[in-house]
């Protein structure tokens, strides 16, 4: 399983940590920037890793701002995408769970890092429901007039 992760400033340096720990639970993880602590805009990041996941380059993918709402907002621009915000594990789960997310989003200003990788194993290790979900998720995209 490769995952592709992506943070702003807010992010860099759980991102950092994040994925140590997801590398010592054998994920292959593939960074999308940004590479340091300087104040540097959200979308410059996000779009990169919401085309890598849609392309099939990577299989899923994780980022992270300060609130997640500058994420949320850049990533599900992409049509094939649905990045959904987490800030606890029972979201973590049901937004894969429910909501099939292949972006996990997460607040970093906002939780602790422990938090930040008990949320991401919720999501990782949980299975999408299908079912009711699937017909709802296929009624997610823009539809043209
Ligand atoms: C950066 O200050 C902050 O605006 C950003 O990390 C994020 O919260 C935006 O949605």
């Amino acid at each position: 399983m490769k995952i592709g992760i992506c943070s702003d400033h807010a992010g860099f340096e759980y991102k950092g940590r994040l994925i140590q720990y997801l590398e010592s639970k054998g994920y292959e993880m593939k960074d999308f920037g940004t590479h340091s602590e300087a104040s540097m805009d959200y979308p410059d990041v996000a779009h990169p890793l919401a085309e890598a996941v849609g392309n099939g380059e990577v299989d899923l993918g994780i980022a992270m701002c300060g609130t997640g709402n500058g994420m949320a907002m850049t990533l599900n621009k992409h049509q094939n995408i649905r990045a959904g915000l987490a800030w606890n594990k029972e979201i973590g789960e049901l937004v894969k769970k429910h909501n099939n997310a292949n972006i996990l989003v997460m607040p970093a200003r906002f939780i602790p890092f422990d938090e930040v990788a008990e949320i991401t194993d919720s999501w990782l290790d949980t299975e999408f429901e299908g079912g009711r979900h699937q017909k709802r998720i296929d009624k997610i995209p823009v539809r043209q007039a």
